[in-house]
């Protein structure tokens, strides 16, 4: 298959609707990282997604929709969601509730779960790819399964080149982490995974925020219990002095701008880590160096996140 490169216009717009309509995937920018879309109505395009990706089929994808409403209709709100969507929608916070009656999505989308998690998109080129649409988009990080997310289109083409229908290029992510995922059910709020909206955050404006425990044997976010986000040369973290082959990654050097905050820095860094993560196999040899490895981030804020991706990425690494 020939991977179309399509760019954020008019009539490419139009394209990418279209090919989704017909069950194809194409691979868009968030504000968080690129994701690989299809229709999430049609089971056959979504096996597309698991597929491409070499997904196992019991991890459930995000639904991506362009407003409330449209998240009313796919699940049951509880007043914590009410308040979450309020809040945060559009943005980087993926919200997973029971799947209201009559829904409508493949049942591939939520590995047959009776939850599905979704989010509305703060970024224009997304928005405009699900207006056009006019329908939920399933999508997953555009890349191969278990491997680091794409930031940008290119990112997105060494992974899935031939596999894909298209690749929407609108640049490069603002986020640069997967979004952040929380459950409100009765008994509270449930962080599932870290990003943006930090635990910190939530704390201040929800209360407790419970936590699944590491390494359980079910966990709740299915996706959490696979090796995950690593790039494929080896990775070491905490690494104050880097070796000969070691391609150094350290927030400590980062070119940040003058006066910024800790948070702030944190933020610009986590932008750029997946990136950082991406050249450093792509030009392995041009740099002579074999491994990575990434110096201490401090720890709150973003950093959480940020150190929970690393974490897993130098499990598999
Ligand atoms: O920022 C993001 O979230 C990006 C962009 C494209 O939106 N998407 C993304 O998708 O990171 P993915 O598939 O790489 O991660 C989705 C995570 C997985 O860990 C999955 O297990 C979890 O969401 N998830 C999906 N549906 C769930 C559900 N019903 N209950 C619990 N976890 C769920
Ligand atoms: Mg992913």
């Amino acid at each position: 298959m020939q991977t179309q490169q399509l760019g954020p216009t008019d009539t490419d717009f139009a394209k990418a609707a279209d090919i989704l309509a017909r069950g194809g995937l194409v691979a868009f920018r968030t504000e968080t990282v690129y994701g690989l879309g299809a229709d999430a109505r049609n089971e056959k395009a979504v096996a597309k997604i698991f597929e491409a990706k070499g997904r196992p089929s019991f991890n459930p994808l995000i639904v991506h929709v362009a407003d409330q409403a449209q998240a009313r209709q796919l699940a049951v709100f509880n007043d914590i969601a009410d308040a979450l969507a309020e809040t945060y929608w559009p943005g980087p916070l993926s919200i997973v509730l029971p799947l209201r009656k009559g829904h409508g999505l493949a049942p591939n989308v939520t590995a047959g779960l009776p939850t599905v998690a979704i989010r509305v998109p703060s970024n224009a080129a997304a928005l405009e790819f699900l207006r056009r649409s006019d329908r939920p988009i399933a999508a997953p990080s555009a890349n191969l399964s278990g491997s680091t997310s794409p930031t940008r289109a290119e990112h997105v083409t060494a992974d899935l080149d031939g596999k894909i229908d298209a690749i929407l290029d609108a640049g490069t992510c603002d986020v640069g982490l997967e979004s952040t995922i929380v459950m409100p059910t009765d008994d509270g709020l449930h962080l599932l995974r870290h990003g943006a909206i930090t635990k910190e955050e939530l704390n201040q404006k929800f209360g407790t925020i419970f936590e699944p425990e590491q390494d359980q044997d079910a966990p709740s976010s299915p996706g959490q219990l696979l090796a995950h986000y690593a790039p494929r040369l080896p990775l070491r973290i905490n690494a104050t002095t880097p070796a000969a082959d070691e391609y150094y990654i350290s927030f400590e050097s980062f070119d940040f701008p003058k006066d910024a905050s800790e948070d702030a820095r944190l933020r610009a860094f986590a932008q750029r880590l997946y990136g950082e993560l991406h050249r450093a196999f792509v030009e392995r040899e041009l740099l002579g160096k074999s491994k990575i490895a990434v110096g201490p981030v401090p720890n709150h804020g973003i950093g959480v996140a940020i150190n929970d991706r690393l974490k897993r990425a130098a499990k598999t690494g």
